[in-house]
């Protein structure tokens, strides 16, 4: 398998997956035991309780001896405790008439505690046929069947043994709780181990990705601008080869040449200014020379500037303005330079005639500049990356619209500077429009 980044980030994304599977199946194997750990707990907990049992009988017994001798001395036979005596140490006495159920009770929470087992539970005290032994407990028959099907059982010798074979059952509700409270902290250092993995492995995803999409566009920067050079140097050397001719003597032919040199070397001089100027722009270095300017102005020459050039694409540029005049502090070049370039835009981006509409408006505190256009338009996910630098909506059949991508990221930059903000909106195929706002001082 050729190890490139999709395959790498497969390898990754299985592998990240079968850790968390063993992880997952790590921490319940860890909470089964947890829970078998319990039980085991609990029943030897029962098991001394169990032990305990007769002793308690005993003293029940010679409690109720006493106060029979106590009664008996003051005259005062009671025939009921008289029978209740002769049945003591018999197995048909009652396992419930041996001892309460407060003092099982006080006998299981006094071994759990020791335990460190502090969560709530229910218990009851069944005979073999799974009949509740103490009276209170005959009641709650669906209590009684969780306890039967879930509870832990013991059987708790009682003197009748192979009569009703009585056996505690005894259910914790809070049990699980109990468990992951004792866990909490090996399940969160796990759960934040899953999450910092996945998090860093969708970070590094992420980083390649951009990575790769910013040297695909720096490589069509460079072909964009190797392009454009090779035309002008060319040409540059083309004419010095002509008026180096020996034949090249009427002052006119020279001089046609000479002025070729002359257009070249400032479309050169364009092109580097171009690159400096966002170069400089990104150092934010940038100074403006600040003058008191009229916006009206400037989008009537950006008007007049490109009208040519619509004009010869069958197209047309109008300005809707209602307002007297739009007096602005700024910098009248790049000012120019912003329109310029939506204007530009405007037309590189149309499929057709371009109609290009410079729309203005004023609210309380701004100027609303909009430039729309009835181009190709813009589709949704890329809207938002037009104004990085460099970007250009990738097209499969405008490869013949020039540029390099940096005429939005300016633009943005010198509205900014100017504490203005430029936004769009766009239907793919319908049209764009670019809106700038400036701040009335
Ligand atoms: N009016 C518009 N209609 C449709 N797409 C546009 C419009 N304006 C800009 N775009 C898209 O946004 C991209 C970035 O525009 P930007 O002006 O920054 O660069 P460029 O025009 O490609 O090159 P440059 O302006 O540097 O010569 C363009 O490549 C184009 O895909
Ligand atoms: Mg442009």
């Amino acid at each position: 398998m050729k190890l490139n980044i999709k395959n790498i980030v497969a390898l990754i994304s299985l592998a990240i997956i079968g850790l968390i599977v063993v992880q997952v199946i790590w921490i319940n194997n860890a909470i089964d035991v947890r829970k078998s750990q319990f039980d085991q707990e609990v029943k030897n907990s029962l098991v001394v309780v169990t032990q305990n049992v007769p002793k308690v009988i005993q003293q029940n017994q010679e409690t109720k001896f006493f106060q029979r001798q106590k009664q008996m001395n003051n005259g005062v036979a009671d025939f009921n405790a008289i029978i209740d005596a002769m049945l003591d140490n018999t197995p048909f006495k009652k396992f419930s008439d041996k001892i309460s159920k407060e003092q099982l009770d006080s006998l299981i929470k006094k071994e759990m505690l020791k335990r460190g087992i502090n969560t709530p539970y229910v218990f009851s005290v069944f005979d073999k046929s799974g009949s509740p032994l103490f009276t209170q407990d005959s009641l709650t028959k669906s209590f009684n069947d969780k306890l039967l099907s879930e509870g832990i059982n013991i059987p708790v010798y009682a003197g009748d043994f192979m009569l009703t074979q009585p056996f505690i059952s005894i259910i914790f509700p809070k049990k699980n709780n109990f468990i992951f409270k004792k866990m909490w902290l090996i399940l969160s250092i796990s759960l934040l181990l899953i999450l910092a993995v996945i998090y860093a492995f969708y970070y590094t995803v992420n980083t390649i990705h951009k990575q790769k999409q910013l040297s695909e566009i720096k490589n069509d920067f460079i072909n964009n601008m190797t392009h454009e050079l090779k035309t002008p140097i060319s040409t540059i050397q083309l004419a010095c080869e002509a008026l180096n001719d020996s034949d090249m003597n009427s002052k006119e032919s020279q001089d046609t040449f000479v002025e070729m040199i002359k257009d070249e070397n400032s479309r050169l001089k364009g092109l580097v200014d171009t690159v400096l100027k966002t170069a400089i722009l990104d150092k934010g270095q940038m100074k403006l020379q600040k003058e008191e300017l009229d916006l009206l102005t400037i989008l009537n020459k950006v008007k007049d500037n490109f009208s040519l050039q619509i004009q010869q694409l069958n197209g047309s540029i109008t300005i809707q303005n209602e307002l007297p005049e739009m007096k602005f502090e700024g910098d009248s070049q790049h000012i120019t330079n912003v329109f310029q370039n939506l204007v530009d835009n405007a037309i590189k981006y149309s499929s057709h005639s371009p109609e290009i509409k410079i729309i203005t408006a004023q609210t309380i505190d701004a100027y609303l500049i909009r430039v729309m256009d009835n181009g190709i338009g813009i589709s949704r996910e890329n809207i938002d990356k037009i104004f990085e630098k460099l970007y250009r909506v990738p097209t499969g059949d405008l490869h013949n619209v020039k540029g390099f991508g940096l005429g939005l990221n300016y633009v943005k930059s010198i509205v900014e500077l100017h504490n203005g903000n430029i936004s769009v909106k766009s239907t793919k195929d319908k049209g764009s429009t670019f809106t700038i706002s400036l701040p009335i001082k």
